[in-house]
């Protein structure tokens, strides 16, 4: 290969977006074999006469993304030198050198100065190369009895770990707004639908709770997930363990895992814990995307239930008049992200053969992406329930709207007239048609109206025929009786306290 395809990229070639080489790769013959690098790779490149090609390394580099696990990393490194010092496996000066040496790495990156380099693959080599460059022979020790298999499973979970403690937060967030707008209308009725037709009177209070129930098991999928995954990975090395006198329990320990994980080819090669988190991510990303959804019925005009402020709409180029709810809208979409990463990594898996393959590298764009999104969808939808701002007189008459009513009539045919329930729902049907042929609400009728249908109906009827009787009757537990839902939102609210 003559020269002129050989191309060296600067240590420092940036990352992030940027396109990575340094100067342009020479088009011509075996261009696509083109050399970035002449030398072969220092971390592991002992039998390797030269450097990869340009295209196996733009495949294989992962620094682009994991270098957002860099807490991640040093915390695992610290851990495990500590532990090799603790062990008699490196003298305590080593151990000294590679704490300060990460310290100040984490100084650099943290500054935003850490020179990091593409050739070096991933945030681990880069780390582990930056340490020997700062404290030179005791950097070298760190990786005793450690491989990136098992650096990066530790990694990778305590990241996800961190995450999920995060996005537990933010969903404890958005149900303490719920339960406070739910304590603030409990009483406040709107149609309640089924097949979005009206279908029962509610309250608007109780509507938002329901949401509070399912962002609940959200949180419980969320800590079920962060429970199974808290084994730590760390001393399963390669695959195989290792023959140094590690004390993996030592290492759990500090990094804040239950335990080590028991087998050393299941440790490096799990990524049940990323799968988990996504599906539970992609759940509660469904919840969000119907409040969202609901969230733009309600602002539509026709519907006019709700108004979100100018803090979460977005105004029309061409019509004056628009207040669009992109928030809600963008929160609706997210979760097809958040779908989408599952699905991903659940068919990177599959199939892959114990015990580490390269192929799982390709496992944290997906979680990253997906803790992104939803992060940011809890916090639009935790801003919108406090903005929102009901329109609580045309919900109540829309709540009474559709004949929203007709089942208390049939209750009340079967509770004082003692009617079966299927005849006192046929004859709730033609006093409906009756109403429907007169073009007015089932309250409007007139008695002798409702007697011709049925006789024995008297004018204690009328009483529950009303919106508020109707939803004062639903005492039933976790039905939607305004003292009901008074004692659900004030029971939310003590726990999320
Ligand atoms: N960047 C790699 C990953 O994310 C680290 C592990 C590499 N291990 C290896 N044997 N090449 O999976």
């Amino acid at each position: 290969m003559s020269s002129d395809t050989v191309n060296n990229t600067s240590a420092s070639g940036g990352i992030g977006g940027e396109p990575i080489q340094a100067g342009p790769i020479q088009a011509g013959p075996g261009g696509a074999d083109a050399l970035r690098n002449a030398e072969a790779n220092a971390q592991w490149g002992g039998r390797f006469a030269r450097g990869p090609s340009v295209i196996m390394q733009d495949i294989n580099a992962s620094i682009g993304f994991d270098r957002k696990m860099w807490r991640q990393d040093i915390r695992g490194s610290l851990a495990h030198a500590a532990m090799l010092a603790r062990a008699g496996v490196i003298a305590p000066g080593d151990e000294a050198a590679i704490r300060g040496g990460l310290g100040a790495i984490a100084q650099e990156i943290e500054a935003g100065r850490f020179p990091f380099v593409e050739d070096l693959e991933d945030i681990h080599m880069n780390i582990e190369a930056r340490l020997t460059e700062r404290i030179g022979e005791a950097g070298k020790r760190l990786h005793t009895g450690r491989s990136r298999n098992d650096q990066v499973a530790t990694d990778f979970r305590l990241w996800v770990r961190d995450a999920l403690d995060g996005l537990d937060a933010q969903v404890a967030d958005v149900m303490r707004a719920l339960a406070d707008r739910a304590a603030e209308f409990a009483a406040d009725p709107m149609p309640g639908f089924t097949h979005l037709q009206t279908a029962q009177p509610v309250t608007f209070g109780h509507h938002l709770l329901a949401y509070v129930e399912m962002l609940h098991r959200d949180r419980g999928r969320l800590a079920d997930c962060r429970r199974r995954l808290n084994e730590c990975p760390l001393g399963a090395a390669a695959l195989a363990g290792t023959s140094f006198p590690i004390d993996r329990d030592h290492t759990a320990a500090a990094l804040g895992f239950d335990r080590p994980a028991a087998n050393s080819l299941d440790a490096v090669s799990d990524r049940d814990f990323a799968l988990e988190f996504l599906a539970a991510a992609a759940i509660c990303g469904t919840h969000l995307s119907r409040l969202a959804e609901e969230l733009v019925i309600w602002c539509s005009a026709p519907f006019g239930f709700v108004r979100l402020s100018d803090a979460f709409t977005t105004g029309s180029s061409i019509m004056p008049q628009k207040r669009n709810p992109d928030a809600a809208e963008l929160a609706r979409a997210k979760t097809g992200r958040i779908t989408g990463a599952l699905v991903a990594l659940l068919t990177v898996m599959k199939g892959l053969p114990l015990a580490y393959a390269k192929d799982m590298q390709e496992d944290k764009e997906p979680v990253f992406d997906a803790a992104d999104a939803l992060s940011l969808s809890l916090a639009a939808i935790g801003g919108m329930v406090r903005d929102m701002a009901p329109d609580l007189p045309r919900m109540r008459a829309m709540a009474g709207s559709g004949f929203a009513t007709a089942t208390d009539l049939a209750d009340w045919l079967v509770r004082v007239l003692r009617l079966p329930f299927r005849t006192a729902h046929h004859v709730t049907g033609r006093v409906v048609a009756a109403a429907e042929a007169r073009g007015v609400g089932l309250a409007d009728l007139d008695l002798r109206e409702m007697q011709a249908v049925e006789p024995g109906i008297t004018a204690d009827v009328f009483d529950v025929l009303t919106v508020d009787a109707s939803v004062a009757s639903r005492t039933s537990f976790g039905g939607t009786a305004p003292a009901n839902v008074a004692a659900q939102a004030a029971r939310w609210q003590a726990l999320l306290r």
